[in-house]
């Protein structure tokens, strides 16, 4: 029996929402803080999603200690910890659990662990992540679904990527923080999270330097002990609020967010039309203008990030004239846009590229959250379509957003949660 979201559309919504600690961020620390010989790692902000319990699970297979000591702090203590192989069905249910290759690899010279799950965006290669290994004297082996990634020693070396990717940058990161003498990593990726990641790492004792630059430095460092540290706010979570509020609400302000990291977005934003106050830390939105059409390329930070692409989709099927949206970084991360036809929705699909007439009126039906943004772009969908819409596969939307159907609730949306 799975849950499905039911949502009522037409209701303005009104009011405050205060964004969580971001996700991708969470997802990398909680591995990163395996690379402590002496705990305890003490993050706060840390966001309740499903993500979350997963790694909490890999970590306690580990002999790692964990301890919810609220909402959203955890107490990591892996002073006790062992290294084995991770088999179970924790690594599959989520991508980032890649990251456990990057951490044991760097604190034991040895991980086995079968590949990784996640989203399916298309293909989602990790050979960038492994020839980093490689690059650092480690060996990898791939049999039967599992790697086995070992070395004598790791040894610091240049590492250029062929492309920034996120996950590469933040895993040879982690697996470099105890190599002997110095690893670079150039054409690195550039993300806010991945700032996040190094400034615990060199909390716990790395020598890290450039990151959120294209060129890292990681010096290795001998012991990396615990430390304490609070989760950058969530700017995918913040921006799919944004766009919420544009497509659907008469005044909401949006906390907790660094208006820095979503300049991309808000630019767009304004370039439709969207009526907004940016401060320090919130953002204000009026909705209910008239807006209009706009093309967007994603790219990696600081350009449009492609986790905005599919909340953004709705929003523009309610602007004025063609929108288009071009995929540089996931070609076939289009599967919304067949949901949102469901509704109505006036989109042309091509490769890596959707076209969307505006405005259309959108209307309830039953869909399909295929993967995370894809069920947060049926969300916004659903707040602004006549009648009610039924989101199939709703565990997509809880690995990622904390508490979003409580939230919306708290902004007057009609939301609820059925069994069918
Ligand atoms: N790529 C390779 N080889 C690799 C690694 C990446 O070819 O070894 C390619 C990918 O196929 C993609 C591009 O490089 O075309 C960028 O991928 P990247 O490695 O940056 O993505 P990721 O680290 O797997 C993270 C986020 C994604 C987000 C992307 C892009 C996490 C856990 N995931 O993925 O977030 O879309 O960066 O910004 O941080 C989401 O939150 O919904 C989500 C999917």
């Amino acid at each position: 029996m799975a849950e499905v979201i039911k949502i009522e559309g037409g209701h303005k919504l009104n009011g405050k929402v205060r964004i969580s600690g971001s996700k991708n961020a969470t997802v990398a620390l909680i591995p990163a803080a395996i690379l402590a010989a002496r705990g305890p790692v003490t993050i706060i902000g840390v966001p309740n999603i499903s993500d979350v319990a997963s790694l909490s699970d890999l970590l306690r297979e580990l002999n790692v200690t964990v301890i919810q000591k609220s909402q959203d702090h955890i107490v990591i203590d892996p002073t006790e910890m062992y290294n084995k192989p991770l088999e179970t069905q924790a690594v599959t249910k989520l991508r980032a659990s890649y990251y456990f290759m990057g951490a044991l690899l760097g604190r034991y010279k040895e991980v086995k662990m079968k590949m990784p799950g996640g989203c399916y965006l298309g293909p989602r290669p990790i050979d960038l992540h492994l020839k980093g290994f490689e690059a650092l004297g480690a060996t990898v082996e791939y049999t039967q679904g599992s790697y086995h990634i070992f070395a004598d020693e790791l040894v610091g070396a240049k590492i250029f990527l062929d492309i920034s990717s996120v996950g590469a940058t933040i895993n040879i990161m982690m697996a470099a923080v105890y190599a002997k003498g110095r690893t670079t990593i150039e054409n690195a990726a550039k993300e806010p999270e991945i700032i996040d990641v190094a400034t615990m790492l060199n909390k716990m004792g790395a020598h890290i330097r450039g990151a959120g630059t294209n060129v890292i430095t990681i010096d290795g460092a001998d012991e990396l002990s615990g430390c304490f540290h609070e989760i950058i706010p969530d700017r995918i979570e913040a921006g799919t609020f944004i766009i919420l509020a544009a497509a659907a609400a008469e005044e909401m302000v949006i906390e907790n967010i660094i208006p820095q990291h979503l300049e991309a977005l808000l630019s767009k934003l304004q370039e439709m039309g969207v009526d907004m106050d940016i401060e320090v830390d919130k953002v204000t939105i009026r909705g209910g203008k008239e807006l209009m059409g706009v093309d967007i390329k994603t790219l990696p930070y600081p350009g449009f990030a492609t986790d905005l692409q599919q909340p953004l989709t709705p929003l523009l099927t309610q602007a004025n004239g063609e929108s288009t949206v071009k995929e540089t970084i996931y070609t076939e991360r289009f599967k919304h846009c067949v949901e949102l036809q469901r509704m109505s929705a006036n989109i042309d699909l091509s490769t890596a590229k959707a076209t969307i007439k505006g405005p259309t009126k959108l209307f309830g039906d039953i869909v399909t959250a295929t993967d995370l943004r894809c069920g947060a772009s049926l969300v916004i969908a659903g707040l602004i379509a006549e009648g009610v819409t039924e989101i199939h596969e709703v565990y997509h939307i809880d690995r990622g957003y904390d508490d979003l159907d409580g939230k919306l609730k708290g902004l007057g949306a009609v939301i609820w949660r059925e069994v069918a």
